[in-house]
């Protein structure tokens, strides 16, 4: 009696545990389930965050590449229009002022030894003519030099340098020029002639430098334009984070314009110890 009791009990306990083993396992199956859910569920969000960055990668290089393309067309729309508007003074304003000066001094043989006042009239008015013509010439060489066109990129920069040097006495410039006219690209000339420029300008404005070493060189897979200035430099961070208006746009176009012809662009300066520009491009020959 007492051993059949015992064992009821025992297999009452038997069967309880089991019942309770098995409610355990179900609970555990359906976290299993559940979490299993839960991931995939945030598998299907990961990978739809994945695809709109992915998207928004792809519209940002579009709009990149839009706007590259736009600030391409920009500047040789300018460049055109500065061409056009350095012929336009060439063709009208140097013209009507040649022929005034041919008048002018017509008038003044015509008028021989007579009326002594009229003649030096007629004389004073030859030098603010010739003055005039060469501040057109300036203007017009400014705007595009037609040099550029017709004699090249060499000759263009022995002309700028030597005007430079006669405009501000003070600087000397030491070129050394390694390359041939025909290993410049055509389509690198006119940058290299507005980053001189602009390079030249600034010095004069900014460095209060005595020296500039100009280097134009090339190996076999690099072209490369150097402008160094032993004048006083300036803080880059400095230059580059001022707002507005007191922010100049030199330096911009100046990068602007190398990047857009496939080159990259290198500034250095310090305080007290010149600046460096630097502008390289690939040579895909
Ligand atoms: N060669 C230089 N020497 C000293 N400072 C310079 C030189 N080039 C540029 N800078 C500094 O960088 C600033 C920005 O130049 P830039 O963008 O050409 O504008 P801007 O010439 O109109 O001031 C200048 O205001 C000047 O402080
Ligand atoms: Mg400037």
């Amino acid at each position: 009696m007492q051993q059949e009791k015992l064992r009821t009990e025992a297999e009452n306990t038997l069967r309880q545990r089991t019942l309770e083993l098995q409610q355990l396992t179900e609970t555990l199956e359906m976290r299993v389930q559940e979490r299993t859910a839960e991931l995939a569920a945030m598998n299907e969000e990961l990978k739809a965050e994945n695809e709109e960055r992915l998207r928004i990668e792809i519209e940002l290089r579009e709009s990149e590449n839009h706007l590259r393309e736009l600030s391409t067309a920009l500047l040789s729309a300018q460049e055109r229009e500065r061409k056009l508007i350095a012929q336009e003074i060439h063709d009208s304003m140097g013209a009507s002022l040649a022929a005034t000066k041919f008048k002018v001094e017509t008038a003044l043989t015509e008028l021989g030894n007579d009326s002594p006042q009229t003649r030096a009239a007629l004389e004073s008015i030859i030098p603010i003519i010739q003055g005039t013509m060469e501040e057109a010439r300036r203007i017009q060489m400014s705007l595009r030099p037609s040099m550029l066109d017709d004699l090249g990129i060499l000759a263009t920069i022995n002309w700028f340098c030597r005007q430079y040097e006669s405009i501000y006495p003070s600087i000397r410039i030491k070129k050394e020029i390694d390359v041939q006219e025909h290993e410049v690209p055509n389509s690198l000339k006119i940058v290299i002639y507005r980053v001189l420029q602009e390079a030249l300008n600034n010095i004069a404005k900014h460095s209060r430098a005595s020296v500039v070493l100009l280097f134009l060189r090339k190996n076999s897979q690099t072209m490369e334009l150097t402008i160094r200035d032993s004048g006083q430099g300036f803080d880059l961070e400095e230059a580059f984070s001022r707002k507005g208006t007191t922010r100049g746009l030199g330096l911009d176009s100046m990068r602007e314009r190398v990047e857009l012809s496939g080159g990259s662009f290198l500034i250095e300066s310090k305080k007290g110890a010149g600046t460096v520009l630097r502008a390289t491009w690939p040579l895909n020959s």
